[in-house]
């Protein structure tokens, strides 16, 4: 069967020994791994800390948690954004329990799965505006798609940021490069958020990161090398969002997360698709699609 669940995950295998896992809790993907062409050895593609929290108390600390509506600390400007700012950091995206709506496989063997989140009574009491959440979720042999779609069915504008905060395992963050972001603007949230432009061709992790680079969309790709030794990487296609985050907490910060284990950040670098420099307006009766397609090399 190429889709399984039980009470807390779904399972997606492909026929060619490509699997992914998704937790109903937070439609937090967990698990995608493949091979880097046909016949290659299949790797687990993600991280997820171990000394995660799985119990559905506390967002997941690894995988592809979704963010929505806000990204970051919630906006202090109670006026424009009265419901927004009383959020937790992020948003409840990751923190909801999402529905599976739907799976079938593609005519070329794809395999796929939707998880929907509608607004619970819990969600309204916080955050009123109207607001439909589709994940879709394609496994092939040696990539993974990621198509949020977030509809407005309400009468006024709804306003929101988002981001697929993909944490893409690295044989070590020393040797990791994310390229193309040269002449770039980013905000550096190490630097006091001051907004700086990127020089460099190759982009490294090695120290803590927390930048956000815009204009990397609407369509676009950066790519992860693993760079030492190791051969390949990660392609990310972008479409539809505007904006990418670079984050490793390092040393310093890492060690302080309760959820993260030894030398945890050692082993990621998050390549997070979003649009979150502005927030969006999408007005009434409409809809926005951001994908990122993970693609194997
Ligand atoms: C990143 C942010 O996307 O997520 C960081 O840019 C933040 O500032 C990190 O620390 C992790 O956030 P959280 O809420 O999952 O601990």
């Amino acid at each position: 069967m190429p889709v399984t669940k039980d009470s807390k995950k779904v399972y997606l295998t492909h026929a060619s020994g490509s699997s992914a896992e998704v937790y109903l809790y937070g439609a937090t993907v967990t698990s995608f791994k493949a091979a880097s062409s046909e016949g290659g050895k299949v790797e687990e593609r993600l991280f997820v800390s171990d000394t995660a929290i799985l119990d559905g108390s506390k967002a997941i600390r690894g995988g592809i948690p979704v963010v929505f509506p806000i990204f970051g600390p919630p906006p202090t400007d109670a006026t424009a954004f009265p419901y927004h700012s009383k959020l937790s950091q992020h948003g409840f995206a990751r923190t909801s329990i999402w529905t599976l709506n739907s799976e079938f496989e593609t005519s070329d063997g794809g395999v796929v799965v939707e998880l929907v989140l509608n607004p619970t009574p819990e969600i309204t009491s916080a955050f009123p505006p109207p607001f439909a959440l589709s994940y879709t979720l394609t496994l092939t042999s040696t990539t993974f798609t990621a198509s949020l779609k977030i509809t407005n069915p309400g009468s006024a504008a709804l306003q929101f940021q988002t981001l697929l905060h993909t944490y893409l395992s690295t044989p070590s963050h020393l040797d990791a490069l994310v390229y193309p972001l040269k002449g770039l603007s980013y905000k550096d949230k190490t630097r006091g958020g001051n907004t700086f432009v990127e020089d460099r061709e190759k982009v490294d992790v090695k120290e803590e990161t927390d930048r956000v680079y815009a204009g990397v969309g609407p369509e676009g790709k950066l790519t992860l090398e693993y760079g030492g030794k190791e051969k390949g990487g990660v392609e990310v296609e972008i479409g539809g969002f505007v904006d990418a985050t670079i984050w490793n907490p390092g040393e310093k910060t890492g060690s302080a997360m309760g959820d993260m284990h030894a030398k945890g950040w050692e082993s990621f670098v998050c390549v997070e698709p979003g649009y979150v420099s502005e927030f969006y307006s999408l007005e009434a009766g409409k809809e926005w699609v951001g994908k990122m397609v993970l693609k194997v090399f």
